[in-house]
């Protein structure tokens, strides 16, 4: 692997590991990825694992449980997808072709934030974010931008700028930069992720993030408007976290992100989208079908497009017994998705991962709460580490089935031909 991928994409400066009790991540440790043996894999295991899942697979004709998860989904009109870092894709083990078989869009998991990008004041360094969309192009895979502005992952240097015109001007680079550098690549633009505070007494709704204390609340539209006149078929997502289960920080967070939504309805704000992150986590929380239908129907109402944006599971609170957890993971996933896909406003569903081999959950870069106490390694994705299928693969194969069928949407398209970019497109894009 080329040193600048590993420089410039995965260890930036000021990147430190913090706690946050939401959707938050701590530290970044591609170390840990690295390390992650090459076991033999696949081999015709894609076939062969259906067996074992009694009960789960009858649901789904026989011609269907040999087909991939994006087959099956886009059957009803859904685009289904996953993240994946450029190293991973790099790795030379067989992930490349399981991602390559199963998904039909790709998110780049944290190559395109700002932080992973920009160390110097009003510089980045698109190398990497490059590679990840030439990937796309040279296979035909839609793509999401994630993404444009995350509190989380801004540089030191953006928080340090002293006067708010500067920043104002920093922000603006940024959006304005990225968008344009990949003008007709993205599909859609999570242009601000998780801008809402449900919690707080602002009644703008909007989080005390850096962006409120550098810029102020117009930061947000500002953000949208240049997204929008840098790349006019962007769609530009709202992307939010804990909105999922029935907790009375989750009925604040709902009602927050709509009212939010509305109120840039009202002022001409270029949204698109709404983004679900659909972080779940087994037997943690209470769920109400109700509420979450509510949502997704005001939301569709606004005349939104909406998608899931970064599904996965974390088991923390299951068995120890690999069958028993994996039921009941697939079952929250099932449950979740029975409700979200029968709204035909949902036309994308991204995993965050497509293998337990590579998830920020068994990195242990999200809550320490989410952890198993055990220390048995979590199972949180359709395939287990072995790129073996595994129950919450039929969960969402099924989910997909049961839903009912959307129009097609528009999406971009993205030629591998695209000229734009061909004097740069890396080699190993190419060796497959
Ligand atoms: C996470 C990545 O998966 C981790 O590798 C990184 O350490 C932190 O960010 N919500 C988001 C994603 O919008 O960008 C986060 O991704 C997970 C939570």
């Amino acid at each position: 692997m080329p040193a600048w991928l590993i420089q410039g994409g995965w260890r930036p400066a000021g990147y430190r590991a913090r706690w946050n009790a939401c959707c938050v991540p701590a530290t970044n440790r591609l170390g840990d990825v690295n390390r992650v043996s090459r076991r033999a894999v696949l081999a015709g295991g894609l076939a062969a694992s259906a067996a074992s899942f009694d009960g789960i697979v009858p649901l789904l004709a026989a011609n269907q449980a040999e087909q991939a998860l994006k087959d099956v989904a886009s059957a009803r009109g859904i685009r289904y997808g996953s993240t994946a870092m450029a190293s991973q894709l790099l790795a030379g083990d067989s992930f490349t072709d399981l991602l390559l078989r199963e998904v039909a869009a790709l998110v780049p998991e944290n190559e395109m934030k700002w932080l992973h990008m920009s160390s110097m004041p009003f510089q980045s360094d698109y190398r990497v974010a490059d590679c990840l969309v030439e990937f796309a192009a040279a296979h035909g895979l839609l793509l999401r931008g994630h993404n444009l502005l995350w509190y989380w992952s801004t540089p030191k240097w953006f928080r340090e700028l002293a006067d708010r015109k500067t920043a104002r001007t920093a922000m603006l680079r940024r959006v304005t930069d990225m968008v344009t550098r990949y003008h007709g690549r993205i599909d859609s633009w999570d242009v601000v992720n998780e801008p809402v505070d449900g919690a707080g007494d602002r009644t703008d709704h909007l989080r005390a993030d850096v962006f409120l204390k550098q810029i102020g609340p117009e930061y947000l539209s500002l953000a949208h408007m240049a997204a929008r006149a840098a790349d006019q078929d962007a769609r530009l997502v709202l992307n939010e976290c804990g909105v999922e289960y029935d907790t009375p920080d989750m009925d604040r967070k709902r009602a927050a992100v709509l009212e939010l939504l509305e109120n840039l309805r009202k002022r001409d704000v270029p949204v698109d989208a709404l983004g679900i992150q659909a972080h779940l986590s087994a037997r943690r929380y209470p769920f109400s079908e109700q509420k979450l239908r509510n949502y997704l129907k005001r939301a569709a109402a606004m005349g939104l497009e909406i998608q899931i944006t970064e599904l996965d599971c974390t088991d923390e609170l299951a068995p120890a017994d690999i069958s028993e957890r994996d039921r009941i993971v697939a079952d929250e996933y099932r449950r979740f998705l029975d409700v979200v896909l029968d709204e035909p406003a949902v036309k994308i569903v991204m995993t965050w991962g497509l293998s337990d081999r590579y998830s920020w959950i068994v990195r242990h870069e999200n809550n320490p709460e989410q952890r198993r106490r055990d220390g048995m390694e979590e199972r949180p994705l359709p395939f287990d580490r072995d790129l073996q299928r595994k129950p919450a693969w039929y969960a969402l194969a099924e989910a997909f089935t049961r839903a009912p069928t959307r129009e097609r949407v528009s999406t971009r398209e993205h030629s591998p031909a695209a000229e734009k970019f061909s004097s740069k497109r890396p080699d190993w894009i190419f060796a497959r």
